[in-house]
């Protein structure tokens, strides 16, 4: 069976949850265009949370549903917010929030998605959670920011410096979904920081398999990178990849979802947009 049709019930799982926790707020003005603007999604991150959860032995309490829809509003949040900041007026071929909603929706929606989230992580007794939400949030907005200050002063970048970027911007709420899965499964220490690694080394495959399908674009980091790394690009995300699958086996036991969550890191390295 196609990996698509192996992760189709994670993935309504996780539109489930989404439609869910938006529906609390059904009269707020930003709950239509939240719902429009992620329908469509493939909801990697809530996915890779569900698997990671899964695979950890976790059962249905406590419920990873919130954390799950969680993870996907700040993934949403912050793609409108480089949409902004790139200037992009598409994405996957319909307008860009800003274009659609206007920008003053487009900056407070991550403020009302803050609120979500603290609600999110306020339903859960364990404090790792929120950490972990509070941490990736800090995180990706100083990776977005320190890339954006790159890109305006079109400085010439390593290829070390660049992979900082992408670690922090992207595999950053990858390692956060694979960690909070495997934190509501109350797996122990070992395998919690094990997991977050995990997503963090998918997160990167994926963020430089995505690069390389834009490679050559204006305005793209990865021209910034000395020396046109194309080669290097390609290699780092396989590598990336393998070093996540390898790490997998060392982590938890066989299962369907530890195989899902296998597929999903090789799956990073072969995606076409
Ligand atoms: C896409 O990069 C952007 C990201 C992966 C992260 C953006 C992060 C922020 C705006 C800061 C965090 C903000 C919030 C609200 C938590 P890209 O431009 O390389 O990819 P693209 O081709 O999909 O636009
Ligand atoms: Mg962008």
């Amino acid at each position: 069976m196609l990996l698509r049709e192996r992760l189709r019930p994670y993935v309504e799982r996780a539109d489930r949850a989404l439609s869910r926790l938006l529906s609390e707020h059904a009269s707020s003005p930003f709950a239509h265009p939240l719902m429009e603007f992620v329908s469509g999604g493939k909801r990697v991150r809530p996915v890779l949370l569900y698997l990671s959860h899964e695979a950890c032995g976790g059962g249905a309490e406590p419920d990873p549903d919130p954390a799950a829809a969680a993870v996907e509003l700040i993934h949403t949040a912050s793609l409108i917010h480089d949409d902004l900041i790139d200037g992009d007026r598409v994405r996957r071929g319909r307008l860009a929030f800003h274009v659609r909603f206007g920008t003053d929706l487009a900056v407070l929606i991550s403020d009302f998605v803050l609120s979500l989230v603290l609600d999110v992580a306020a339903g859960y007794a364990d404090p790792r959670i929120a950490r972990a939400l509070a941490r990736t949030t800090r995180v990706m907005s100083e990776g977005e920011a320190e890339e954006a200050r790159i890109r305006a002063r079109g400085e010439q970048i390593s290829f070390k410096t660049y992979l900082r970027i992408l670690e922090r911007k992207t595999a950053s709420l990858f390692s956060a979904s694979a960690e909070l899965g495997a934190i509501i499964a109350r797996a122990e220490d070992r395998v919690v920081s094990g997991m977050a690694e995990f997503g963090r080394l998918v997160g990167m495959a994926y963020q430089l398999r995505d690069d390389l399908l834009d490679f050559g674009k204006p305005g793209e980091i990865s021209a910034l990178v000395e020396a046109k790394p194309v080669g290097p690009i390609g290699a780092a995300s396989e590598d990336f990849a393998s070093r996540a699958v390898g790490l997998l086996e060392s982590l938890v036991l066989p299962s369907e979802a530890r195989d899902l969550l296998r597929e999903l890191a090789l799956y990073a390295t072969r995606w076409e947009g």
